[in-house]
């Protein structure tokens, strides 16, 4: 079954100059919305789970959902991903669920909001790459801070990535993937003012910078949900009281991939996706009471929002270009 390291669906998607989607996982339908739309557009896929999806979940659920995802997709390149772990701890324990990639937000403390120096950033990463790639298992780490504190990730403060920190970080840390802070922020309330072409939306500087003295890097965009006006309107419509509120535009996605990013975070959009559909289909329905009925319509706005993101970020045709690796195989490539 390719379940495989992330590192290979990242290097593979430097070869074909294309972002791949990481998607975050909480539940049975998000998960086969996600496999359907993969299997439609025939994409590698990155399932992430974070610390409340699995705190929500128990752990057992939502590894068991993404494993069921590896066993009724046996042929799409599928990576299981700890997003926003903060702790030695947190990354032995997804290990142990059996994910082939974690990330460390050594960027926070452990509580998650307080940021911490370089020092002791490269210190925890480090620690979890000296424990995860004898595993075979790879490691996304993160400089810089972003905005939001909605989910309960993040400061609230932004920190730029200093792209004079990055060479010296991938030194000391060994991780394969780093996060990098260029303005975006975690949840729907990322910009008051629609995001003009024209202006500089986003620091993609700093990214084309670090891109130049690492090319090698795989670098990775947090907070990229792009916040679909028409979702915000339909949740508005049928009894939701969401502010004007604008996300991360696709074009400047696309800038972002040209200079070098690899895996695109979206939690958020899903999460309209699935609210907007439920509000519609009970504000219209007001009989209704099984979950199956108003679960469907909202795990096909899901699919339709994920496919459009595999298109978009070009990811979308290359499940089958190379042959999967197992983690067995990366053991031996770290080891090297
Ligand atoms: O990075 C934040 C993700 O959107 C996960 O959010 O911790 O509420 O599951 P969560
Ligand atoms: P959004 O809130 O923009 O979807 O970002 C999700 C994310 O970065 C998960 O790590
Ligand atoms: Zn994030």
């Amino acid at each position: 079954m390719p379940l495989v390291p992330m590192k290979q669906i990242l290097d593979e998607a430097k070869k074909g100059n294309y972002g791949v989607p990481h998607f975050n996982v909480n539940n049975m339908e998000q998960a086969q919305a996600i496999m359907r739309a993969a299997e439609e557009v025939k994409s590698p896929v990155i399932l992430a789970a974070s610390r409340g999806a699995l705190k929500y979940s128990d752990l057992i659920f939502l590894r068991n959902i993404m494993l069921a995802c590896v066993e009724k997709y046996p042929k799409l390149p599928i990576a299981l991903h700890l997003d926003h772990g903060n702790s030695l701890e947190s990354v032995k324990t997804a290990i142990s669920l059996g994910f082939t990639s974690v990330m460390i937000d050594g960027s926070l403390k452990e509580d998650g909001k307080t940021p911490t120096t370089f020092e002791e950033n490269v210190k925890v990463t480090k620690s979890c790459v000296d424990y995860a790639h004898p595993f075979g298992v790879t490691v996304e780490g993160e400089l810089g801070t972003l905005g939001g504190i909605e989910d309960g990730v993040g400061s609230g403060k932004v920190q730029l990535t200093d792209p004079n920190q990055v060479e010296k970080f991938l030194k000391l840390t060994g991780v394969d993937a780093l996060a990098v802070a260029i303005g975006t922020s975690h949840g729907a309330y990322k910009f008051k003012i629609k995001p003009d072409p024209d202006k500089n939306l986003l620091a993609m500087d700093i990214i084309r910078e670090i891109h130049k003295r690492c090319p090698n890097l795989h670098m990775v965009m947090h907070g990229s949900s792009s916040v679909p006006q028409e979702l915000l309107a339909e949740i508005n419509k049928y009894g939701g009281k969401i502010p004007p509120t604008y996300g991360v535009p696709l074009w400047a996605i696309k800038e972002g991939i040209a200079a070098g990013v690899r895996k695109i975070n979206v939690d958020t959009d899903l999460r309209l996706a699935v609210t907007a559909a439920v509000r519609k289909f009970l504000y219209e329905n007001p009989e209704a009471f099984d979950p199956r009925e108003y679960l469907t319509p909202a795990r096909d706005a899901m699919q339709k929002i994920i496919k459009e993101r595999f298109v978009e970020f070009g990811s979308a045709g290359h499940a089958y270009d190379y042959t999967p690796i197992t983690l067995e195989q990366a053991k031996k490539f770290y080891k090297k």
